[in-house]
């Protein structure tokens, strides 16, 4: 199998010695698409930041393309991010903030006004961000990831605020991106919408990696997606 687009071994972070993450492993290879599942303060995001570089582990390793974020020659050209909580400044316009990012990061502006069409955001690319609705903020967000084309996604809920369209959008979206080969790292709680566009799951609670299972195996077992989650999830809750 080829090397893996992201890794991470034994991976632990702790925050005031409460272990947030606990010896997480898994890897993920380009063409896939993975959902990442959890109930709340299960780690998901923590471990997206420390795969990301925004956070450093308390030990274990977290990579992408082999290295460590912080190591990659051209992150926003081989990996793009959309977290929670990100923060535009309200001043700005949405076209604005993308052509920051796009000379920051060496990227022709002519991409700008291609990645704003791509997630519908060009009729109000020159209004600025403040006034801008959570679906936008989302969409913008978006588009700052695929800024430089990358060849991994990693999206911290990305759903949350999108319309029917922009989710309908965005699922054709994730599997052309890993049909040509691209990897995509997501996690949410929209588990009927995770059921549809996802290949695998790993769900995770307190840190730990509970199941890794191909859509193909769950289906298998015959109980929908929401069935098995709730299995796993509280099993270890009781
Ligand atoms: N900077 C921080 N300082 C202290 N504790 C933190 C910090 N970041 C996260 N935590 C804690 O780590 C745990 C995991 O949080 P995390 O945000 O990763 O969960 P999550 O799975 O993303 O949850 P949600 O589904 O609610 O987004 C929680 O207990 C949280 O309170
Ligand atoms: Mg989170």
């Amino acid at each position: 199998m080829s090397a893996p687009v992201a890794e991470v071994e034994g991976l632990t972070k702790s925050f005031g010695g409460v272990p947030a993450v606990d010896h997480l492993s898994f890897a993920l290879h380009g063409g896939e698409i993975a959902g990442f599942l959890g109930p709340n303060g299960a780690g998901k995001s923590t471990t997206l930041r420390l795969l990301l570089g925004l956070a450093a582990p308390t030990s274990g390793t977290a990579r992408v393309f082999g290295r460590r974020y912080a190591d990659l020659d051209e992150p926003t050209r081989s990996v793009g991010a959309v977290l929670e909580f990100a923060d535009f400044h309200p001043n700005r316009t949405g076209r604005n903030h993308v052509r920051v990012l796009a000379l920051s990061s060496g990227i022709d502006e002519h991409r700008v006004a291609e990645v704003l069409e791509l997630v519908d955001l060009s009729a109000v690319a020159d209004r600025k961000v403040g006034g801008y609705s959570l679906g936008m903020r989302q969409r913008l967000g978006l588009a700052t990831a695929l800024l430089g084309d990358p060849k991994l996604l990693i999206l911290d809920e990305p759903i949350n605020g999108l319309d029917p369209a922009g989710v309908h959008w965005l699922r054709a979206f994730l599997r052309r991106f890993a049909d040509g080969g691209g990897a995509v790292l997501v996690s949410s709680h929209v588990l009927a919408e995770v059921e549809q566009s996802v290949d695998r799951v790993l769900i995770i609670n307190q840190g730990r990696l509970l199941a890794d299972q191909s859509m193909t195996e769950i289906a298998r077992d015959g109980g929908s997606l929401e069935q098995t989650y709730l299995a796993i999830t509280q099993a270890v809750a009781l």
